[in-house]
Parts: structure tokens; C-alpha cells; sequence
């Protein structure tokens, strides 16, 4: 890690989070996936540090924030997000989400759509779990009770990354591997359910009145292009890109991804006065 991690108070938790670039400038707030922390926004974080004020926060329970004792829902994570806006005073931001990331964006949508100075969606869905879905996610959770993380840990793998990274992309595939075995099973049993309960928010999508760019690997197996592709149809103005990646094209595919997202913004966010 080449930046240093800061700590902040957040509906009772302590939350860490990485900050570069100056905080005068317009405020991009990175959001991970699922189960990933804040150091997988790392190099976006360095190479947009020049004209933003970047900052990637860990989720409760994941990376090094706390828990907390509540029962974990994806409604909660995003009131976690604002709270964590307002922590910093950050009155509005183009936030950046991945996958999970995405959904406590877009489920923060319906009560603050006022603190969104932009969003971005990478790697994500608005449609909620199928029954089949939450059947998964449940018979997870009975497995990891029983097995512990590695076997998980080497089945998420083989979903996560596009088959080409496994020979190209052996750091950001190692780096996951350790992110995902260094997570507590508790905090991704806990995360399971949040995201099997999870509301669909493809409601609130003709409602944004601020600009979208979206962004999918073309072999995402989680999220797909076609699931991007309804996103866009559903946002009024939103840009769809589709980098070769898989499902974590930030890692997978960074210099793609900090263009189309560095032109996105220049493009179509105003300064913050
Ligand atoms: C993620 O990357 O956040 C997860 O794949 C999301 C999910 O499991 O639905």
C-alpha cells in the first residue's frame, strides 16, 4: 500500500479509507465490491490524485473498518455512504461504483440522489437476486460455516477474472485471492444475506438527473453486458463502455478503465463551486 490509511467515525463505526489528490477539488468516492476493501481502488486513486480529491472507504465489516453489530443490508451500506459524506463534509460527489459498490449507489439513490455529482457504474446490476440467487448465496454461507475460505476463495476466483488475466493479470488475481482469504468469513456470511436481500433499484434509474457512465467487462460472468446494456436503457444520457476485462475491470483492465473514467468526468461534471 503506498498511500496511508486514514480512520473515521460513521454511524458509531470506525471507517478507513484512502484519500489522495486535494481536497479542494471535486470529491470521487470509489466503492468496492463484494467481498474486496479499499485497496482495490489503489491505482485509480493514484492516477487521478492530479485533479480530483479521491477517496476509496472500506464497507463496514470489510478491509479495516468495523462491523458493527446490526444486521448488514444494502440499505445500510448506502446510509453508511452518506454518513460517510457527511463525516468528511462532502456535500456532493461522483461516485464510483463496483459491483456491490453499485448497488449501495444506486440503492442511495432513492432517498440522496442530491449528494450524486455523477455516478458511475462498473461491474453491477439493478435487478435484485433471483430465488435461485438467494438460494446460492445461502447454501454459501452453510459451506463457508463448514469449509472455512479457501474453496471459496478458488471458486470466486475462476468467476471474478476473465479467462486471459489468469495468465496476464497474475498480480491483480493474486492480490484478490489474499483480499478475499484476509476478509472475515463472519463479514461475508453477514454481506451474503445483505446481497440476497437486496432491493432491486432499476425503478429508480429513470429518475437520475445527473450524469452516468457505465462500464462492463465484455466477459463479466457475474454482471453481464446485457444487465449493463438495461442500465443504460433505463438512464437517460448514460455512456455504456465495455473494456476487455472480466468482472473487475479496474484491475484487470486499468488503463481503459482510468481513461474512460478520467473523460467522463472531465466531459461531463462541472467543478464544484
Ligand atoms: C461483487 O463483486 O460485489 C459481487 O460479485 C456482487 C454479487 O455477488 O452480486
Amino acid at each position: 500500500m503506498i498511500l496511508e490509511s486514514k480512520s473515521i467515525l460513521v454511524n458509531n463505526n470506525q471507517t478507513s479509507y484512502l484519500e489522495s489528490g486535494d481536497v479542494d477539488k471535486l470529491p470521487l468516492i470509489f466503492v468496492h465490491g463484494f467481498p474486496f476493501n479499499k485497496l482495490m481502488w489503489e491505482n485509480q486513486l493514484l492516477e487521478l490524485k492530479s485533479d480530483y480529491r479521491c477517496i476509496a472507504y472500506d464497507v463496514r465489516g470489510h478491509g479495516n473498518s468495523e462491523a458493527g453489530e446490526v444486521d448488514f443490508s444494502v440499505a445500510l451500506f448506502a446510509e453508511d455512504l452518506i454518513a460517510f459524506m457527511d463525516a468528511l463534509q462532502i456535500e456532493k460527489a461522483v461516485i464510483i461504483g463496483l459491483s456491490m459498490g453499485g448497488y449501495i449507489a444506486m440503492n442511495a439513490i432513492e432517498k440522496h440522489s442530491n449528494r450524486f455529482a455523477g455516478l458511475v457504474l462498473c461491474d453491477t446490476q439493478c435487478a435484485a437476486d433471483t430465488a435461485e440467487g438467494k438460494e446460492k448465496r445461502k447454501k454459501t454461507i452453510g459451506f463457508i460455516e463448514r469449509n472455512g475460505l479457501e474453496i471459496y476463495t478458488e471458486e470466486s476466483l475462476k468467476n471474478l477474472f476473465a479467462s486471459a488475466s489468469f495468465e496476464t493479470k497474475q498480480q491483480a488475481v493474486s492480490f484478490i485471492h489474499n483480499t478475499i482469504l484476509n476478509t472475515p468469513a463472519n463479514t461475508i456470511c453477514r454481506t451474503l444475506l445483505a446481497l440476497a436481500d437486496r432491493r432491486e433499484t432499476c425503478d429508480l434509474l429513470p429518475q437520475i438527473n445527473f450524469p452516468v457512465l457505465i462500464l462492463v467487462g465484455a466477459e463479466d460472468k457475474i454482471t453481464s453486458p446485457e444487465a449493463a446494456r438495461k442500465m443504460k436503457r433505463l438512464i437517460r444520457g448514460s455512456e455504456l463502455i465495455i473494456p476487455e476485462a472480466g468482472h473487475l475491470s479496474n484491475l484487470e483492465n486499468p488503463a481503459q478503465f482510468n481513461f474512460h473514467l478520467k473523460d467522463f468526468v472531465k466531459r461531463k461534471i462541472k467543478p464544484l463551486r
